[in-house]
C-alpha cells in the first residue's frame, strides 16, 4: 500500500468526522501518508477519483432515505478502483441504516474496489438537534477505531477480501425500496419539492451557506432563492451562524417531530468485519 485516502460526502460533518478517525487510524498503523477528497460540493465532484491496486480508500456517505443519496450516484459510478482497497462507511441519524451500506459496498465491488470490513454508525440527524445529538460521540469514534484497526490487518495479511454479501452475513437479495416517511393517516408525506427559507432580519448576507450547499442551488446574490435541486442535506441550516434558515412545510415538519418521538432511544453503530 502507499497511501491512505479518506474520501466523503458530508453536508453537515458527521461522515466527514468518522471517515477521517477511519482514515486516521490507518495511517498510523500502516505508516502511510494520508490524502483527502471531499466531494461534497459539486466542485468536489468534477473529476472522477482514479484509484490503483496501491490505494487504501476509506469511503462515506451520509444514508437519505434508507439508501445513498441518489444524486450521488452518478458521481459513484464514476470511481475506479483497479484493485484498490476500501473500507466503506455510512451515517445514519439514529432511525437505521436499511440498505445504505449494502447499495455502498454493491458500487463498490462493480467499481473495482476490494472490501476490506465496513461499518454503519450514527451521526446527529440532519433534521434535527436532539435525534443523535452529538454523535458520533467519543463511544463511536472508539468503535470507528476498532473497525480501522480490523481492517489493517486484514490488509497485512493480503486478505481474504470479503463480498459484501458475506459480510453483511446476507444471501443476495434486490435493494429495498427508498424509506418514505408517513403522515398520521399511513399516507405518503413527499417533502422532495421542499426547501428551506430564509429569515431575511437574521440574515446578515455572508454567503457561508452558499459555498456550503452540495447542489450549488443557493443564489449568491438573490439568498433567499433556492433555484436548484434541494436534498434537505441540513448544511445551510446546520451551518448558518445566525440560524437564519428554517423549514415551514407542514409535511416536513410533521416528519421531523415523528422521527424525534420515533426514534429516541441511542442506536447502536453496526461493524462488519
Ligand atoms: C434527506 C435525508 C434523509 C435521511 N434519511 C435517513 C434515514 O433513512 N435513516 C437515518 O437514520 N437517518 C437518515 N438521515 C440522517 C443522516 O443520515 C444523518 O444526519 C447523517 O449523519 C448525515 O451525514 P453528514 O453529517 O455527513 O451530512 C437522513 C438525512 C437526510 C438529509
Ligand atoms: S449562512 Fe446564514 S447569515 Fe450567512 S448568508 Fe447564509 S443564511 Fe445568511
Ligand atoms: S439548500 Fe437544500 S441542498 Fe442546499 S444546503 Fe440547504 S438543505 Fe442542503
Amino acid at each position: 500500500m502507499q497511501a491512505v485516502h479518506a474520501v466523503f460526502f458530508s453536508p453537515t460533518g458527521t461522515t466527514k468526522k468518522v471517515v477521517s478517525m477511519a482514515a486516521q487510524t490507518l495511517e498510523k498503523a500502516l505508516s502511510l501518508p494520508l490524502k483527502q477528497h471531499d466531494f461534497t460540493t459539486p466542485a468536489g465532484r468534477d473529476q472522477a477519483l482514479v484509484f490503483g491496486p496501491h490505494d487504501l480508500v476509506v469511503i462515506g456517505l451520509p444514508v437519505y432515505a434508507g439508501r445513498l443519496p441518489n444524486l450521488l450516484l452518478p458521481f459513484l459510478n464514476t470511481l475506479e478502483g483497479h484493485g484498490a482497497r476500501a473500507l466503506p462507511l455510512v451515517l445514519f441519524g439514529n432511525r437505521n441504516y436499511d440498505d445504505g451500506l449494502l447499495e455502498l459496498g454493491l458500487i463498490l465491488e462493480n467499481q473495482g474496489f476490494s472490501l476490506l470490513a465496513a461499518g454503519a454508525f450514527v451521526g446527529e440527524h440532519a433534521f434535527s438537534r436532539i435525534l443523535g445529538a452529538g454523535r458520533p460521540d467519543e463511544a463511536d469514534l472508539k468503535d470507528v477505531r476498532h473497525l480501522a484497526l480490523s481492517a489493517a490487518e486484514r490488509i497485512k495479511k493480503d486478505g481474504p477480501y470479503p463480498r459484501i454479501w458475506d459480510l453483511l452475513g446476507e444471501a443476495p437479495r434486490d435493494l429495498k425500496p427508498y424509506y418514505t416517511p408517513r403522515d398520521s393517516q399511513g399516507n405518503p408525506i413527499n417533502i422532495l419539492k421542499v426547501k428551506p427559507r430564509l429569515d431575511a432580519q437574521k440574515c446578515t448576507a455572508c454567503g457561508r451557506c452558499v459555498g456550503l450547499c452540495p447542489m450549488g442551488s443557493i443564489h449568491p446574490d438573490d439568498l433567499a432563492q433556492i433555484n436548484g435541486i434541494c436534498i434537505k442535506c441540513g448544511a445551510c441550516i446546520k451551518g448558518c451562524p445566525t440560524g437564519a434558515r428554517y423549514y415551514e412545510d407542514p409535511g416536513y415538519l410533521y416528519h421531523q417531530e415523528e422521527l424525534e418521538k420515533q426514534y429516541a432511544r441511542r442506536a447502536e453503530n453496526s461493524v462488519f468485519l
